[in-house]
C-alpha cells in the first residue's frame, strides 16, 4: 500500500492528556485519514470475513443469503458506519459517556448512554468466543509448519480438527495465548504497533488470498463455487438466514457496539467520513467474497458438506495446502497472517470496555486490561466447553402460532446461542439507535457540519440513515419474531 500522507506511525497528539480527565487514549487522533481506515479496516477484517462469512453461507445456501449480505452492506452497513464514525468524532469519548455528552448536548435523555453500554457488554461477549475461535487459527499454524496436513485427505483433515476441538485443555492454551497478545497491545495504548501491522500484513493476507484464488481455479469446480456464490436461490433462504445475514453484516464492519465510535473519536477533524467508511466497507466485502470463492470451489471438488459448521475453514484449506506446491510455506503463513488479522480485530472489541472503565472506575489503562483481560477469558469457557464437554447442552426456542413455527434459535450450544445473541440482536439493535440518533435527534447543523458532503450525498445519506436502515433492521427483526407472517395471513385472510 503506497501513501502520500505524512508518516503514519504516531498520532499526532499522543501523550497529551486533556485538561479534565485522567490521561487517557481519548484525545489522541490518527495522524492522517489514511490511518483510520487502516485502523478500522484492521478492525473489520478479521475471523468475520475468512471464517463466518464462508460457514454462515454455507449453513444458509449459498446465494441469496451472499445477496441478502450484500444489500445490508450497502443499504445498512455503510450509512450506519459514517454515522457511527461522526457520532464518535462529535463526543470524542467512550461510547457511553459520548452518547450521553451528545444526548446532552442536543437536548435528550441521558439514557442514550445505554447505547454505549449495550456496546461495551457485546463486545465483551464477542471477544470471549472470538478469542477461542482465534486460538484455532493459532494451533493451525504449528500443524501447518510441522507438514501435518501435508497429502491428507478430507476425512483425515477432519480427525484433526475434531481432536483439536474435542480438547478442552488445548483449546484453553491457545485462548489463552491469544487473550494475552490481545490485552498486551490493549494495555500499552491501541495505536502505534497496530497501525504498523495492519500497513504490512493485512496486504500480505490479500496476496495470499489472491494465490488461493488461483488455486480454487484449478480444482475443476471454481465455476460451481461461483455459482454457490452469487446465484441466488431464494427456496433456500429462511426468516434465520435474512437475520444473520444483516447481523453479519454489522458483525464483519464492527458496527452497531462502538468500536467504530471509539476509532471515530480519535479522527481529525479534517478528513472526510464518507470516503474513509466506503474504503473500509470495500475493503471487508471484497475479502469476504474472495474467502468464499476459495473456500466454496475446494468444499466441492472434495465432495464436502457446505453447512459444515464453524469448522469449515479449518477442515477446507488444509486440503489445498497439502495439495499445493509449497503449501506448508503458505498454509503456515496464511494461518499466521489469520491471527494477525483476528488480533487486530480482537483489540477494538475490547477498546470501549477498556476506555468506559478507565474513566468510570478512574483505574489505569493496564488495570483495566488486566481484569478484564480475566473476564473475557473466564467466560470464554463456555465457547471451549461447547464444542467438547457440553456440547449436548444445546437450548432451542421456537415460537409456534396458528400461522407457523419460527425458529429463532435451534440446538444452540453455548457458542451459538452468544453469537446468535450478540451478531443478530445486539448489534443491530445498536446499530438502530445509532442510526436514529444520527438521523432523527441529532441537528442536522451537526451532522452535514461533520459529514462535510456534498447536499446531493448527505440528502441520499439522510434518507438511508432515518428510513431506509431503521425500517430493515425492525422489519427484519418482526419477520424473525413471525410478526411478518402473521400480518401477512391476516391481511389475506
Ligand atoms: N469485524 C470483525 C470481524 O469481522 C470482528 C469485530 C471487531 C467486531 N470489532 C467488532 C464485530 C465490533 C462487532 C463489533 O472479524
Amino acid at each position: 500500500m503506497s501513501d502520500s500522507v505524512p508518516p503514519v506511525t504516531e498520532p499526532s497528539a499522543s501523550g497529551e492528556p486533556s485538561a479534565n480527565q485522567k490521561p487517557s487514549a481519548n484525545r489522541e487522533q490518527w495522524s492522517s485519514r489514511l490511518v483510520f481506515v487502516l485502523a478500522a479496516t484492521g478492525s473489520a477484517v478479521g475471523l468475520g470475513n475468512i471464517w463466518k462469512f464462508p460457514y454462515i453461507t454455507g449453513e444458509f445456501g449459498g446465494g441469496a443469503f451472499v445477496l441478502i449480505y450484500l444489500i445490508c452492506i450497502a443499504s445498512i452497513g455503510i450509512p450506519i458506519m459514517m454515522a457511527e464514525i461522526m457520532l464518535g468524532r462529535r463526543g470524542r469519548q467512550d461510547p457511553v459517556t459520548t452518547m450521553k455528552r451528545l444526548a446532552k448536548e442536543s437536548g435528550h435523555s441521558r439514557a442514550w448512554g445505554l447505547l454505549g453500554w449495550m456496546g461495551v457488554i457485546a463486545g465483551f461477549l464477542i471477544l470471549s468466543y472470538y478469542s477461542v475461535i482465534a486460538g484455532w487459527a493459532m494451533a493451525y499454524v504449528p500443524q501447518m509448519a510441522s507438514g501435518t496436513f501435508t497429502g491428507l485427505d478430507a476425512q483425515a483433515v477432519n480427525t484433526v480438527f475434531s481432536t483439536l476441538v474435542g480438547s478442552p485443555e488445548t483449546l484453553i492454551a491457545w485462548h489463552s495465548l491469544f487473550l494475552i497478545m490481545t490485552m498486551t497491545v490493549v494495555a500499552r495504548g491501541v495505536r502505534g504497533g497496530l497501525e504498523k501491522a495492519v500497513t504490512y500484513l493485512m496486504p500480505m493476507l490479500f496476496v495470499l488470498l489472491v494465490i488461493l484464488i488461483f488455486y480454487a481455479m484449478g480444482t475443476g469446480h471454481f465455476a460451481v463455487g461461483l455459482s454457490y456464490l452469487f446465484n441466488p436461490d431464494f427456496s433456500k433462504i429462511t426468516t434465520e438466514g435474512v437475520l444473520s445475514a444483516m447481523g453479519h453484516a454489522f458483525f464483519t464492519l464492527s458496527l452497531g457496539m462502538g468500536a467504530i465510535m471509539v476509532y471515530g473519536s480519535y479522527l481529525p477533524d479534517n478528513t472526510s467520513i464518507a470516503k474513509a467508511a466506503f474504503a473500509v466497507a470495500f475493503m471487508d466485502t471484497l475479502v469476504a467474497l474472495l474467502a468464499g470463492m476459495i473456500i466454496f470451489p475446494i468444499v466441492f471438488a472434495n465432495s464436502l458438506e457446505p453447512g459444515a459448521g464453524p469448522g469449515l475453514i479449518f477442515k477446507t484449506l488444509p486440503l489445498a495446502f497439502g495439495q499445493m506446491n509449497y503449501g506448508t510455506f503458505f498454509g503456515t503463513l496464511f494461518f499466521i497472517l489469520l491471527v494477525f488479522a483476528a488480533w487486530t480485530s480482537s483489540i477494538s472489541l475490547i477498546e470501549p470496555a477498556i476506555t468506559w472503565s478507565m474513566k468510570t472506575f478512574q483505574i489505569s489503562r493496564i488495570k483495566a486490561s488486566v481484569i478484564s483481560g480475566i473476564l473475557v477469558w473466564l467466560m470464554g469457557l463456555l465457547t471451549v466447553f461447547s464444542f467438547n464437554i457440553t456440547s449436548d447442552f444445546t437450548i432451542s426456542s421456537i415460537i409456534s402460532t396458528r400461522y407457523g413455527e419460527f425458529v429463532i434459535l435451534k440446538d444452540a450450544t453455548a457458542f451459538d446461542f452468544l453469537d446468535y445473541l450478540t451478531s443478530n440482536i445486539m448489534l443491530p439493535l445498536g446499530g438502530l439507535m445509532i442510526a436514529i440518533y444520527a438521523g432523527w435527534l441529532m441537528k442536522k447543523d451537526y451532522s452535514r457540519d461533520e459529514l462535510e458532503i456534498s447536499r446531493f450525498w448527505y440528502a441520499i445519506w439522510s434518507i438511508l440513515v432515518r428510513y431506509v436502515a431503521p425500517v430493515m433492521v425492525i422489519i427484519v427483526f418482526l419477520n424473525a419474531m413471525g410478526v411478518v407472517a402473521f400480518v401477512r395471513s391476516i391481511m389475506s385472510a
